[in-house]
């Protein structure tokens, strides 16, 4: 196991009805003017925003709001809010919604207090200073809740660049996780969540750090819920239960207590980003994609690890003779459960073309501040890139 110091300064606050206790929480943490930052209108339809902001004014807290954030979110929203913010003396930034609206206030909360270009931080300089910011979820995915993580996209001429920045600075100060805000998830984004939940479980998994023993079984653990869960929100979109075990799982996938230890590879999200930047997919359904193909290229490397997963998560029975065998049934038994919830399994199904593999792996290994390679589980180049679209096809 490696060396490791782990801080989570997030109060995390679960249940039915929180939201209405926004204003006291805001409070305790010293906002006094307060930047509400949402998507594109679930927030609005549902009447949360209405509740927020009574919330809000029941303590004496200001508001200005902002609005529009699109799945995939946008460098020039970001750079509208870091504008509103300084004109309007803003100290305070709650989101309000999903993965997108989180990582564009955490952009914005960055951007406020920094002198250049917040696209800095998405180039790679670390983030150590921003306002205080706090989430009110409304859908079990991007893990964005509790973490100290956010991915923006820019803007720029012949295709997009999708980006990440981190920092403990924009952990959020507080996150409200009330499961019943997330029952109006449409199926598809629910199953695009489920899909991006168990992909940040597999990046920590998949590793070459040995003796990880008890994060190992967290994630199997993890994993399982999840698994027995999603048939029941999918079957049933009011399933309180089942969308509050996603919603606390969602979370505990990707705020780092199962992977702390050890390394990661994350060449599934970077080589999916490209997939979301160009065609603008859910990040759940470009995961789906790529994480299958992802396995079958790399598995050779360390069979064991992938027969572990298929026999103590996906119950798959152990060939001694054959243990590739195994783990090729794991990966068939993980595609077909995605396909059970309506995920797609081929580039062509989000909207891609072949013709475009190119400039993806090219874009992904080489694009501004990437370095030619990736990944730590396998170390994946151009050329490997090339190979997984491929697979994907
Ligand atoms: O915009 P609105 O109208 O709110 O609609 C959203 C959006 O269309 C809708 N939605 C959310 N809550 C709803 C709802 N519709 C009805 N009822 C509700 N309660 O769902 C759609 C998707 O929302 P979005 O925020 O885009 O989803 P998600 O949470 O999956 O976030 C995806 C983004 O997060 C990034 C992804 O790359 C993507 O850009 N990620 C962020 C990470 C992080 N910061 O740690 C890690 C992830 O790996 C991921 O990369
Ligand atoms: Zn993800």
């Amino acid at each position: 196991m490696n060396n490791f110091t782990f801080y989570i300064p997030t109060r995390f606050i679960f249940g039915k009805d929180e939201e209405n206790n926004v204003g006291k929480y805001v409070k305790a943490e010293g906002g006094t003017k307060v930047l509400i930052h949402y998507g594109g209108g679930s927030a609005v339809r549902s009447g949360l925003l209405d509740r927020v902001k009574a919330s809000l004014e029941a303590e004496g807290i200001g508001h200005v709001e902002l609005g529009g954030v699109q799945p995939n979110p946008k460098s020039s929203l970001v750079y509208k809010g870091i504008e509103l913010c300084r004109r309007e003396g803003v100290d305070f930034i709650l989101a309000v919604g999903g993965g997108s609206t989180i990582d564009s206030a955490k952009g914005i909360a960055a951007g406020v207090v920094y002198d250049g270009d917040f696209w800095d931080f998405y180039q790679g300089k670390w983030i150590e200073k921003s306002l205080p910011v706090a989430t009110i979820l409304t859908i079990a995915a991007a893990g964005s809740e509790g973490n100290g993580d956010t991915v923006v996209t820019k803007e720029v001429e012949g295709g997009n660049l999708k980006r990440d920045a981190h920092g403990d600075a924009i952990r959020p100060k507080f996150t409200i996780l009330n499961p019943a805000l997330t029952q109006t998830v449409p199926p598809y984004q629910t199953a695009s969540g489920i899909t991006d939940i168990m992909a940040h479980l597999f990046e920590r998994y998949f590793t070459n750090t040995p003796e990880v023993g008890t994060s190992d079984r967290l994630i199997e653990a993890l994993l399982m819920s999840i698994i027995d869960e999603a048939p029941c929100v999918m079957a049933d979109p009011d399933n309180y239960d089942a969308r509050a075990n996603i919603m606390w799982a969602g979370m505990l996938a990707h705020n780092d207590t199962a992977g702390v230890d050890r390394e990661q590879d994350w060449s599934s999200h970077n080589i999916e980003h490209e997939l979301s930047a160009l065609y603008d997919c859910t990040h759940g359904a470009g995961l789906a994609v790529v994480f299958p193909a992802w396995m079958k290229y790399v598995y050779k490397h360390d069979v064991n690890r992938f027969v572990q997963l298929a026999t103590r998560v996906w119950k798959c029975e152990l060939n001694e003779e054959n243990p590739e065998e195994t783990a090729l049934a794991g990966i068939a038994a993980l595609q077909a459960f995605w396909k059970s919830i309506g995920m797609p399994s081929t580039i062509a199904e989000v909207g891609g073309k072949e013709e475009d593999i190119d400039y993806m792996a090219h874009t992904a290994c080489w694009g501004d501040v990437r370095t030619g390679s990736f990944g730590c589980f396998v170390e994946l180049h151009e050329e490997d890139v090339k190979a997984i679209y491929r697979l994907a096809l």
